[in-house]
């Protein structure tokens, strides 16, 4: 493999939105900032979902409109509704996420809709999106396992992926929220919903609850997937998946992606200090094995 692989840095939203103890903001902004001096071209800033459901991303305007942006990096945000976006765009946000499930079950817990309602619930937002030149990606979560459901059909997968996509979304992140998935089912998943929407349009979005998430990558890197999410130091997990842990950790997919021969344009040593850096305002080790592993000392 030789060509380039676009990391979505996730840290500071999904990352940070299931801590218990809320991060100030002031640590939020830094992340932000440290991570635009790495290289990654896609950072996740925030979510502007209610403060109800995810106090610890309350402070969405207020990061928002902390950070340095820098030209050539992209600082999308997740947006539920139309509420979300007016808040996203008043502080300036120019990409958004709209995100929805494969699992009728999950999508309830999470955004207190079903599937159908919440495609319906996107498309004003989409419709403004559009008219404001307003970038938009779109999540599928559930995407290999579902932890109310259990399995989810590949078809629900490909539809809800498919509909996205036809609505508008530029790429589509694929998400195994709780991360039970293993590399042939991934591949499998990726294969039905590539058949549907252009490779070049999906994300893999993997959890590392069973330590899986870059072997799962790595075998739709064969398929021809060249956008990773992933999130520093192995953070993250979503409040209403019971079971989600941490995202595969971007440190460990970037040591994997340079390792074959695939460019990231992210300088390693200067992530994974950051990894640490942010593992350390948690007050715990890194999740990710290469940032311990370069840790000095
Ligand atoms: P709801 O309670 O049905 O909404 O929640 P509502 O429209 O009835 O509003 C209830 C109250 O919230 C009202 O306030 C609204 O104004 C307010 P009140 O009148 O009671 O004072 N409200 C808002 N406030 C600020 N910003 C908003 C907003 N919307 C309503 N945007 C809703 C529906 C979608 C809002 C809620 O369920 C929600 O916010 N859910 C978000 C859950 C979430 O963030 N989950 C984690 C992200 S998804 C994820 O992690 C998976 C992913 O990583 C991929 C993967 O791993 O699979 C992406
Ligand atoms: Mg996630």
């Amino acid at each position: 493999m030789t060509d380039a692989v676009r990391i979505v840095e996730v840290s500071p939203r999904d990352g940070l939105q299931n801590e218990s103890v809320i991060v100030p903001s002031a640590v939020k902004i830094e992340l932000i900032d440290r991570l635009s001096r790495t290289g990654l071209r896609t950072i996740e800033a925030t979510s502007f979902v209610s403060p109800k459901w995810v106090p610890q991303l309350a402070d969405a305007a207020e990061v928002f409109a902390g950070i340095a942006r820098r030209p050539g990096i992209a600082y999308p945000v997740l947006v539920p509704n139309e509420t979300g976006y007016e808040r996203a765009r008043a502080v300036g946000v120019e990409e958004i996420a709209v995100f929805t499930a494969a699992s009728e079950a999950f999508n309830r817990r999470n955004i207190n809709a079903g599937i159908d309602e919440s495609l319906q619930r996107f498309a004003p937002v989409m419709a403004r999106a559009r008219a404001d030149g307003v970038r938009v990606r779109g999540y599928v979560s559930t995407v290999l396992g579902c932890p109310y459901q259990g399995e989810v059909p590949l078809a629900d997968v490909v539809r809800v992926a498919r509909a996205l996509h036809d609505m508008g979304c530029y790429e589509v992140s694929l998400g195994d929220t709780i991360g039970v998935g293993t590399p042939a089912r991934a591949a499998a998943m990726l294969r039905a919903v590539a058949a549907e929407v252009p490779v070049q349009a999906l994300a893999l979005h993997f959890h590392d609850t069973y330590g899986q998430a870059l072997a799962n990558v790595l075998a739709c890197l064969e398929l021809g997937a060249r956008v990773v999410d992933a999130a520093v130091a192995g953070t993250g997990g979503c409040p209403y998946a019971r079971g989600a842990s941490g995202n595969l950790a971007t440190e460990d997919a970037v040591y994997m992606l340079h390792g074959l021969g695939l460019d990231t344009g992210v300088d390693l040593a200067a992530l994974s200090e950051t990894g640490r850096w942010l593992a350390a305002r948690l007050g715990r080790e890194t999740g990710s094995r290469v940032g311990r592993a370069t840790a000095p000392g």
